[in-house]
């Protein structure tokens, strides 16, 4: 298992030397690494099992470093990065050569995102080198929202986790492109859509399709949690499926007559960024329940519900549901 601890310095002199780190965000732990050094960067795919063609987010301390990896950077990017950065945003902006191919994965664009997280701006500010770190897990899996959940999946693959405690938004960052005449969301994320659109003032496309050739990574089959996934009405399915052991992923209230603990609320009062925060955690508890089918329902599409959603959709989606047709 891997070291956990809180030792910035130790984090930051493992990274000089080119290993990995776990890095704590708001939205999820990450896999670190120099960015700017080929040979650190292929670490994170071979340790992730990460097809080479599903690019990485490059980490940065703040919004002025942005103008050193990327061009192009129109203004009303940056006004946006003013008012929401630190936070769960990533800008795509033209990159500069300075960027490995091997992190954009041969895209001439590069993801950039200030992370909010005390500990891991502190690291950003020691180092004179970019981080690139996508979500902790190994790929096509659920993400990590503790660092015990970074232990359990990759503890033996790295040396250092740092421990920030569990993420205060808990999904990943919203991707917007800003390589495009007019911005385009690549994936819905812990910023809500419309808050980024009262921000800039505009309604914004969504292009979060597995076909779009500007976000690899978006899978149509993703978040494999470990166990089969179906979302729909959950005292249907419920009562549908009675012959299977059922977990329950409800978003305000248990289903009646299955066994409470093999049931999870999202958020009893129905807050959506409660529900968002308690997801992949959530999510990650049915693998050690006895459980062979989890039942899961849809939140609100609005908000970070439509974020929710979308993972909810591609844990539904991957092939691991084979078993759980019927
Ligand atoms: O919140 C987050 O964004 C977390 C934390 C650790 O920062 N990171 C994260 O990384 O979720 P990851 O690798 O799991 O997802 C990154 C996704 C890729 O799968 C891809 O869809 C998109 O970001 N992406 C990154 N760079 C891109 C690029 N240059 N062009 C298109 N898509 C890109
Ligand atoms: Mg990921």
């Amino acid at each position: 298992m891997a070291e956990l601890g809180n030792d910035i310095h130790r984090a930051a002199a493992l990274l000089r030397t080119g290993e990995l780190v776990a890095i704590p965000t708001e939205t999820v732990y990450g896999l670190a690494a120099n960015a700017l050094d080929e040979d650190a960067v292929v670490g994170i795919f071979r340790v992730k099992n990460r097809p080479r063609f599903d690019p990485l987010i490059v980490h940065v301390a703040e919004a002025e470093a942005f103008s050193r990896y990327a061009d192009d950077i129109p203004a009303a990017a940056l006004a946006l990065a003013e008012q929401v950065c630190p936070g769960p945003v990533t800008f795509l902006f033209p990159k500069k050569s300075l960027i490995p191919d091997l992190v954009t994965s041969g895209h001439p664009t590069v993801g950039l995102r200030i992370p909010d997280h005390a500990m891991t701006l502190a690291l950003l500010q020691a180092l004179d080198f970019p981080l690139a770190a996508p979500s902790a897990n190994p790929f096509g899996f659920v993400s990590p929202t503790r660092a015990e959940d970074v232990d359990e999946q990759l503890g033996t693959a790295i040396p250092y986790i740092l421990d920030g405690g569990p993420c205060r938004i808990g999904l990943e960052s919203t991707i917007i492109d800003f390589s495009t005449p007019q911005p385009e969301i690549l994936r819905l994320g812990g910023l809500s859509l419309e808050f980024i659109e009262a921000c800039l003032g505009q309604s914004l496309s969504v292009r979060t399709g597995s076909s779009n050739p500007r976000a690899p990574g978006m899978l149509s089959s993703h978040y494999n949690p470990g166990k089969p996934v179906r979302v729909g009405n959950i005292r249907q399915l419920a009562a549908a499926l009675s012959d299977r052991q059922l977990g329950v992923l409800a978003f305000r209230e248990p289903v009646p007559g299955i066994e409470p603990d093999h049931q999870r609320v999202l958020s009893p009062g129905g807050d959506l960024q409660e529900a968002a925060r308690n997801f992949f955690g959530m999510l990650r508890a049915f693998n050690h329940l006895p459980v062979d089918l989890v039942i899961a329902e849809w939140l609100p599409e609005a908000g970070l519900g439509r974020a929710v959603n979308d993972r909810l959709r591609r844990a539904a989606a991957g092939p691991w549901n084979s078993a759980g047709s019927g």
